[in-house]
């Protein structure tokens, strides 16, 4: 960060003690670079949102907040039910015939998928469901063949069987995993099944994420989350339950984090929902669009702590919401950042060093001469006087800055020269010129401009009034200018 010292300072505050901040000022001076600076200060998420099916009221999920432990240990208990991987040749020839991989003919091994042997064309693949209490390898297996539903959801067949372990007899159950088999002792198989017990739930807002979200501009739904709709409904086949068609908004991914709102007075109404949010920390999902059938489903109390950082242009401010921005004032901090820094040598040698940020960075242009970064430097002293009527300053709106930067070096480039000079920054300056600028040079005011840029057809029409400085349109004969 060039500049802006203040800015700074409060915002490593902001997040060391998680206050809210509103960063006041013109485009391109470093408003976004401020709100992210502030997010890497934060300390990492501690927790994680699942959303749990309820049974009982599938329209009324509820919701789970697990611990980094929990979540660490849960994750270990379902590697523990993933058993071990053998190869089919290393399973009991009964169960490899059974999985599909052997066939019970001529004994050679191959894919599942293969329904015909590949060696002896047989018909290999015993169907599964077919085989049941009439099967014949019944009592050769010694076990009952199964159709278990993996927790990845997909049809997995199974053969489940016992076996001799020191002595003991235990169950061991052996499930086609690809090219591989799966087996799984009784251990595994417990701790599966109680795993499966609970509620099926989904990750709404996972431990690893960045505690930086940026909601610029956002919808109702991408702000507060949705319900989606589900043309199949609650079918308990066709259709997919209402907790997995949660989804969360911006507020809710930004829990434990910094939501970053860009222009926050064009958020309207919505602000409304930001300050709630805010005075809460929990924000209901709902299905917001009432003609889908999203809209009967609710989940109450979704957590959403966040630390807000909002900004605006300086002649907006009135739009903000005033409860909200009492809210930040009285909870954080607000900042006006600098558009100008004092002419210092220091300060020059920084924008020397973001000239050459800029170049590195874009990649496509030619290193700068002294000469040409001197020009800009230059630029930038004229920026600061006629853009903000500071002397002996140097501009701080480094946007603008950096595309004069790029259109200099575009110019450079296909001029074919080697090095980013002087006369190419001079160049670019024209080049760099507002729109209203070329107007104004082309047409000498920009009401000129305006009034020679009508078509005849709108010459023709009462619309040619727009266009003038005649302030009566009822006029009508005497309008054409
Ligand atoms: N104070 C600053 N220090 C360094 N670079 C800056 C600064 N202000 C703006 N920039 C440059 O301008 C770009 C746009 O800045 P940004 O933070 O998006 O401005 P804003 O959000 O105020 O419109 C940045 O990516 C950076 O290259
Ligand atoms: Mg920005």
């Amino acid at each position: 960060m060039i500049g802006q010292e203040k800015a700074v300072e409060i915002a490593r505050v902001a997040a060391y003690q998680h206050r809210h901040l509103l960063l006041v000022g013109p485009p391109g001076i470093g408003k976004s670079m401020t709100a992210q600076a502030l997010a890497l200060h934060l300390d990492r998420p501690k927790t994680e949102i699942r959303i749990v099916h309820n049974p009982e009221n599938p329209e009324r999920p509820s919701v789970e907040i697990a611990s980094r432990d929990e979540v660490t240990r849960e994750s270990e208990a379902h590697r523990g039910t993933e058993g071990d991987l053998i190869t089919p040749t290393e399973a009991p020839a009964s169960v490899a015939e059974r999985l599909g991989y052997r066939c019970p003919r001529c004994s050679f091994y191959s894919h599942p998928q293969d329904r015909y042997c590949p060696s002896c064309s047989n018909l290999k693949q015993l169907i599964p469901g077919v085989t049941g209490s009439g099967n014949p390898f019944r009592d050769l297996v010694g076990g009952i063949l199964e159709l278990t539903v993996s927790p990845g959801g997909n049809p997995t067949e199974s053969v489940r069987t016992t076996r001799l372990r020191n002595g003991v007899e235990e169950v061991v159950a052996y499930e086609r995993s690809g090219d591989h088999i799966k087996v799984l002792d009784q251990r595994a198989l417990e701790r599966r099944r109680s795993l499966q017990k609970e509620s099926p739930r989904k990750v709404l807002v996972k431990l690893d994420r960045t505690p930086f979200v940026l909601a610029t501009g956002a919808s109702e739904t991408e702000l507060l989350g949705d319900v989606r709709h589900d043309p199949y409904g609650g079918h308990p086949q066709l259709g997919t339950l209402p907790y997995e068609r949660t989804i969360p908004g911006a507020i809710h991914e930004a829990h434990e984090g910094v939501l970053f709102i860009d222009e926050l007075p064009h958020l309207g109404h919505l602000q409304r929902h930001i300050l709630t949010a805010m005075q809460e920390k929990r924000f209901p999902i709902t299905g917001r669009n009432p003609q889908s059938g999203g809209a009967a489903v609710r989940v109450d109390s979704v957590p959403c702590d966040f630390i807000l950082v909002a900004a605006s242009n300086i002649q907006d401010i009135h739009h903000i919401l005033s409860p909200l921005r009492s809210r930040i004032a009285g909870g954080g901090y607000e900042v006006l950042l600098d558009t100008t820094m004092p002419d210092s040598e220091a300060n020059r040698m920084r924008l020397a060093q973001f000239c050459a940020q800029e170049i590195a960075t874009d990649g496509r242009i030619r290193p700068a001469t002294k000469e040409a970064v001197l020009e800009l430097i230059g630029e930038a002293r004229r920026r600061a006087e006629t853009m903000d009527g500071r002397r002996n300053a140097l501009t701080l709106r480094l946007r603008e800055l950096g595309g004069l930067i790029r259109t200099a070096g575009d110019l450079a480039s296909i001029s074919g020269s080697d090095l980013l000079e002087a006369a190419h920054v001079r160049e670019a300056k024209h080049r760099a010129r507002s729109i209203e600028e070329q107007i104004t040079t082309t047409y000498g005011s920009l009401q000129g401009g305006l009034r020679r840029d009508v078509t005849e057809s709108q010459r023709q029409s009462m619309g040619y009034y727009n266009w003038t400085e005649n302030p009566n349109p009822g006029n009508f004969q005497g309008g054409y200018g």
